[in-house]
């Protein structure tokens, strides 16, 4: 049987093969998967939020007929007011919810975008190590993605410039179509961009886009669990006119990923190419849904939400970095940073020691009672080199108890390895 290339180029995804291996191990402490915590997902607010949606028969039966394809007007607009409230000045005078579109979730969003963007031997530039379901995308359609380094404070503009200057001496600037960012509490590191260096991210996007419009992507999955609870405005507060800002937003994390709703705010000359490709995919994402999530977000119920939500997990983060402390900071080389925030803490360890599926860390973890995401996956073929000796921690679904005795039973595996290196 002969399949397209493009079947070809989606093969080999990592989350087949963590899933498999989570599967096959139930009774391991997985501090793998980027699962929300069951405990938390919102069942009386979803059930209020329904009975609100279904509040009249008119109402249930649009909910439950074909809607706009690209998506329920009022939430549309509920979305927008939410995703630019920096400032007083309010909604852009250019931007309306023409802008707007919702997905099933925000991972279609990321695919239409690579379709539309990219042809095959186009580079997106992505941090190294950066979120590696986009990087599958991208792949898919045939593209590249180029690695610029990150650190606690997100990409490091100095070495965007580096790498674009770099493709651009190597004749390939003009197949530099954007920057993808997840400038907040980011997966799989955990770091959150500085406002400074979006400024100065934007600024080089700008400086660059010789051939063609670089645009900078800011996939905010994980802005709203903001322990500190400070309401992070979002990247195109920076580029308010959204000349090359594309915005992709999730109730995924916030909320719940089984009700599948996401957006993007999105520069105009991209509502069509979206809606195009939209049409073709499914005309519209589940109308219901998006009903629900307008009650919640009228009803204020999200922000009651996600406030209970930050606590529960900052005490779930705090367990970890406590026994990472406990158990990791007397072992040379080692080294993490708190994320203040999302799901993830990003976990590089000296560099003899390789974190990969079928290198000894991950037998001897597995061994003491762990499972783990082997942080290459997270690194894009290109540009900086791929850190063998990371791995990505999450302390979304276990309790506090199980979070400390994973990681010691992690510690315990890191100094078996080195005992024997
Ligand atoms: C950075 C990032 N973006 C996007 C998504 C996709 O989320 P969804 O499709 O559930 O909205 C995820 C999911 O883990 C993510 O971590």
């Amino acid at each position: 049987m002969t399949f397209s290339s493009r079947s070809v180029q989606a093969a080999g995804q990592p989350v087949s093969e963590l899933m498999a291996e989570a599967l096959a191990h139930p009774e391991l402490i997985s501090l793998a998967a980027g699962f929300v915590d069951q405990e938390t997902l919102p069942v009386e607010i979803t059930a209020r939020a329904q009975q609100a949606a279904f509040a009249n028969q008119d109402a249930a039966r649009a909910s439950l007929q074909y809607s706009n394809p690209q998506g329920l007007n009022e939430l549309r607009d509920a979305l927008l007011r939410q995703s630019c409230q920096w400032d007083d000045s309010g909604i852009p005078d250019q931007v309306s919810n023409e802008n707007v579109v919702t997905t099933p979730g925000s991972n279609q969003l990321l695919y239409m975008l690579a379709n539309i963007l990219l042809d095959p031997g186009d580079i997106i530039i992505c941090g190294s190590p950066t979120y590696f379901i986009f990087i599958g995308i991208v792949k898919n359609v045939g593209g590249e993605t180029y690695g610029v380094a990150i650190d606690q404070h997100g990409m490091i503009p100095e070495s965007l410039d580096d790498a674009l200057s770099m493709l651009k001496k190597r004749g390939d600037l003009a197949r530099v179509k954007a920057i993808y960012l997840v400038p907040y509490f980011d997966n799989p590191a955990g770091s959150t961009l500085t406002k400074e260096r979006a400024g100065e991210i934007h600024e080089i996007a700008n400086r660059y886009s010789e051939h063609n419009k670089i645009y900078v992507v800011t996939d905010e999955a994980y802005r709203l669990l903001d322990f500190n609870q400070t309401a992070q405005p979002s990247l195109w507060a920076g580029d308010r006119n959204l000349n090359h800002t594309i915005v992709v937003g999730t109730f995924s994390k916030s909320y719940s990923p089984g009700i599948r709703v996401g957006w993007g705010i999105l520069p105009p000359e991209l509502i069509t190419p979206v809606n195009d490709v939209k049409g073709n995919i499914d005309f519209g994402s589940p109308n219901i849904n998006q009903y629900i999530m307008y009650e919640v977000l009228r009803n204020g119920w999200l922000q009651e939400h996600v406030s209970k939500l930050c606590d529960h997990y900052q005490q779930k983060q705090n367990a970890m970095l406590d026994a990472l402390d406990e158990h990791m900071s007397t072992i040379d080389h080692c080294s993490w940073w708190n994320p203040g925030g999302g799901m993830y803490v990003w976990l590089t360890l000296p560099e003899i020691i390789d974190s990969a599926f079928d290198k000894p860390l991950y037998q001897a973890t597995k061994q003491a009672g762990a499972m783990y995401v082997p942080g290459h996956y997270c690194f894009p073929k290109q540009g900086e080199p791929v850190q063998h000796n990371t791995i990505r921690l999450s302390f979304g679904q276990q309790t506090p108890a199980k979070i400390a005795e994973g990681v010691k039973c992690l510690a315990m595996a890191v100094n078996s390895v080195l005992s024997i290196a």
